[in-house]
């Protein structure tokens, strides 16, 4: 009810909605109605009430909420199970937990701070209070675990869209997955998952995304390899917007791959691809491999052609340069 009430006060655009019409259209009393209105403002909603006109939406918090995001989302299931948090750990283990406990696809784990973000490689993950996005989004695909590097590049491509999208930045995507605006990193995907008898049982997504970080909430070491949304375009966004944009991109381009298989998705993280065409060291398990990357596989893996013109597949390595 509340997220409805948001929902229709959102979208008057600031205009005045009566409470009238909002008891009307919601099938509730005007008492409850205005209940709902003090919760929303409770909870950092500037909300104008007026006796003769109704209500008014002039400010939304810039803190993330239940309501907010739900009120915004256009998805069928992803995020429409939502926990969010203010403090956690890292939100990677509260989604392996509730898919442990069988939480269906789509539910999202968000957190305002993660105290021990973790990346890729066993890095940690910056994740400064209300700055950024952190969340972790359960997934089943129900496909063979062959099949796991395709979903990492599907998360890239899906946030790759609606990032772009958003800020009209130029941002593209450094295989597997990390996103870049200038050279810079805005972004990094974390996929761990759960497998049994050959097949993947849950995918855990998670996806850190840098809105709205400054310059000082960057570590020295940080400084020139990583980058915010916000300093990279010169203003702020709203996170609200922005993991709404991602959840239905993502769905969509997840309902795609569930109906279509990995080629159309293949041919979009290519398009949004900076390591095409370009030299490129990566350290794989097996050693340094030194060539020009050509592309993708059918399987997710990335084609190098090497100084002695052989082509090798890799399907997981580190840049080295
Ligand atoms: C990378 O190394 O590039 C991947 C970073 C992934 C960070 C996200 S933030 C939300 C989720 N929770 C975590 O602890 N990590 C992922």
């Amino acid at each position: 009810m509340k997220e409805q009430l948001l929902k229709m006060l959102a979208e008057r655009e600031g205009a005045f909605v009566s409470g009238e019409e909002a008891s009307r259209l919601l099938g509730v009393s005007r008492t409850a109605v205005w209940k709902q209105i003090r919760r929303l403002m409770e909870e950092g909603y500037t909300i104008e009430a007026c006796r003769n006109r109704g209500y008014r939406l002039a400010g939304s918090p810039d803190r993330l909420t239940a309501a907010g995001l739900l009120s915004r989302l256009r998805t069928t299931s992803f995020g429409r199970t939502l926990h969010l948090f203010d403090e956690v750990g890292s939100t990677q283990d509260i989604a392996k937990r509730l898919a442990e406990e069988g939480a269906p696809e789509g539910t999202l784990v968000i957190a305002e701070l993660q105290t021990s973000g973790r990346g890729r490689m066993g890095r940690s993950w910056l994740s400064p209070k209300g700055k950024g996005l952190w969340m972790s989004l359960v997934l089943r695909p129900d496909v063979p675990v062959l099949c796991t590097p395709q979903l990492t590049l599907l998360v890239a491509a899906a946030l790759c869209r609606s990032l772009r999208r958003q800020t009209g930045l130029d941002i593209g995507i450094k295989w597997p997955n990390d996103l870049l605006v200038g050279g810079r990193k805005i972004s990094g995907i974390l996929l761990e998952s759960s497998a049994e008898e050959e097949r993947l049982r849950h995918v855990i997504a998670g996806v850190g995304v840098s809105v709205n970080l400054e310059p000082d909430d960057y570590p020295p070491e940080l400084k020139d390899k990583a980058v915010s949304l916000r300093m990279a375009a010169g203003r702020s966004f709203d996170r609200t917007e922005t993991a709404a944009l991602f959840l239905e991109s993502l769905e969509e381009l997840y309902g795609i791959y569930r109906r279509d298989g990995f080629g159309p998705i293949r041919l979009l993280w290519e398009a949004y691809s900076v390591t095409l065409g370009r030299p490129a060291v990566l350290k794989t398990p097996d050693g340094m491999v030194e060539g020009v990357a050509l592309g993708l596989t059918a399987h997710g893996a990335l084609r190098v052609r090497t100084a002695d013109g052989s082509e090798r597949e890799i399907f997981s390595a580190e840049f080295v340069s």
